[in-house]
């Protein structure tokens, strides 16, 4: 599988790029400008190229990009995407007095984003930070949700490479509304315990 990853210069790119090197996924590095990319691609092992031209050829490009700029950096990609499967990691959060908490948007980053491309678009990895990607693949599970059942798949497929739980179909896109709020929810709780919190759903089968 080869994996395009744009804003893939930011600590979740990187952390999620590095884990996919190590799990043998072809990797390139997406940034606005592709020097920077190379630059933060070559400590990976991987290739690094301007957002444009390394979502070209791939089999799934995972959006990492500032989540107030996901809507236009997909806006701006439309033709470079084509159909090629989207994964959206973004999510809105508000700081303020209180804690941290989700967007008052009414639709989902992912839904806007689907709104604005061609190729099917699914959502997870909200519950993963940065942080605890930054070694051994952490012991969480990993939700994703989409409306198109390949691309979904193909997300899955990636998820299950980030951690040592399972990779969890959540069911359609409009799902992502609550996926992108666990972010807030998380950063909350490890705000709280000083921690590295992640998310384990209980009940599945076993595999
Ligand atoms: N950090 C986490 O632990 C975590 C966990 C789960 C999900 N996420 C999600 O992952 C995404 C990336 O998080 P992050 O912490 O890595 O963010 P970040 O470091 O703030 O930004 C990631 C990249 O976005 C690009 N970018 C910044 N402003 C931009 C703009 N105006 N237009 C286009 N690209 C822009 C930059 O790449 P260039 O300057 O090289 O183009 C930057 O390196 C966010 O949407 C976040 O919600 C993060």
């Amino acid at each position: 599988m080869k994996v395009a990853v744009v804003g893939g210069t930011g600590s979740f790119g990187q952390a999620v790029a590095k884990q996919l090197v190590a799990a043998g996924i072809e990797i390139v590095i997406g940034s606005r400008d592709a020097e920077r990319a190379k630059e933060a691609a070559a400590s990976l092992g991987a290739q690094g190229a301007s957002n444009e031209d390394a979502v070209r050829g791939v089999d799934l490009v995972l959006l990492a990009v500032k989540s107030e700029a996901a809507v236009e950096t997909a806006r701006e990609l439309r033709a470079a995407i084509g159909t090629t499967p989207v994964l959206s990691v973004c999510a809105e959060l508000r700081f303020g007095p209180g804690g941290v908490k989700p967007t008052t948007e009414a639709t989902s980053i992912a839904e806007r984003i689907q709104a604005e491309l061609d190729a099917p678009v699914v959502a997870g990895l909200h519950s993963l930070a940065a942080a605890s990607l930054a070694d051994e693949p952490p012991d969480e599970d990993a939700l994703v949700c989409g409306d198109d059942a390949e691309a979904k798949a193909v997300a899955l497929e990636l998820a299950a490479r980030l951690v040592s739980g399972n990779a969890i179909d959540a069911g359609p896109l409009v799902s992502a509304r609550a996926l992108e709020g666990m972010t807030a929810v998380i950063v909350n709780v490890n705000k709280r315990y000083r921690a590295h919190a992640g998310l384990r759903v209980t009940g599945l089968p076993e595999r």
